[in-house]
């Protein structure tokens, strides 16, 4: 099953209620949520109160990327804020194993995410504990950058690794996907897609969408 994950980074925040209207009635089931610290990047965005306050407006799932440093600090908060799927980033954190312990006793789905410039074997050893790896496909830190291709090497990696082993994981990707390379994004066995600026700086959401799950279809992972 392919999910389509909207970025909310690349909405009009101003009016967020109303572009999550408009993004869910689209078709897309999963909502995207960046919290940035300015310190593990160099950019800050929003915290726990706005998802909070985001949390009446909608029964989307809520996937919420944490790029901050000792993000463990932090996963009460944002559970209580109603994530349904809390991701932190492998390289912002002295002991990942006790991040995902905090999140997962919270009955909250747990994905662990890597930077472009970090090896994908780094995150082997977590993946019988995890529900999701997110494979950044950008340097984290802004909307509206070019995907870097070479780290679809990593997905097709992990998808082989974890069908040989029979893992049922999710793969996510982040940064930089649109309608004419979501297809290779799921030939490489991604199957959670987020995308940011393709969907919200469109007027017509719902078509990318589907245009986007159309390429999706069309091309599948065969191992
Ligand atoms: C970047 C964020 C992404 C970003 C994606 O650090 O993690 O989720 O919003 O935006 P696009 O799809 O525009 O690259
Ligand atoms: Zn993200």
């Amino acid at each position: 099953m392919i999910y389509i994950a909207p970025s909310l980074l690349s909405a009009d925040f101003s009016d967020l209620a109303n572009e999550i209207r408009r993004v869910s009635e689209a078709g897309a089931q999963y909502l995207h949520l960046d919290v940035m610290d300015g310190e593990f990047v160099p950019n800050i965005t929003f915290g726990a109160p706005v998802i909070t306050s985001l949390r009446r407006c909608t029964g989307m799932v809520f996937d919420v990327h944490l790029m901050i440093r000792e993000p463990i600090r932090y996963i009460k908060d944002f559970a209580k804020a109603g994530a349904d799927l809390i991701t932190f980033h492998l390289e912002s954190c002295q002991d990942p194993r006790k991040v995902i312990r905090e999140i997962r006793e919270r009955e909250i789905r747990c994905g662990i995410a890597i930077s472009p410039a970090t090896p994908v074997d780094l995150v082997l050893p977590y993946l019988e504990e995890v529900d999701m790896v997110l494979i950044m496909t950008v340097v984290p830190g802004f909307g509206g950058q070019a995907l870097i291709p070479s780290c679809l090497d990593k997905v097709r990696f992990l998808r082989r690794y974890a069908d040989r082993r029979g893992l049922t994981i999710d793969i996510e990707v982040d940064g930089g996907i649109k309608e004419d390379n979501i297809a290779l994004a799921t030939e490489a066995g991604a199957n959670v897609i987020v995308a940011g600026s393709a969907i919200f700086g469109s007027k017509k959401p719902r078509s990318v969408i589907e245009g986007m799950r159309k390429a999706a279809a069309e091309h599948p992972f065969r191992g």
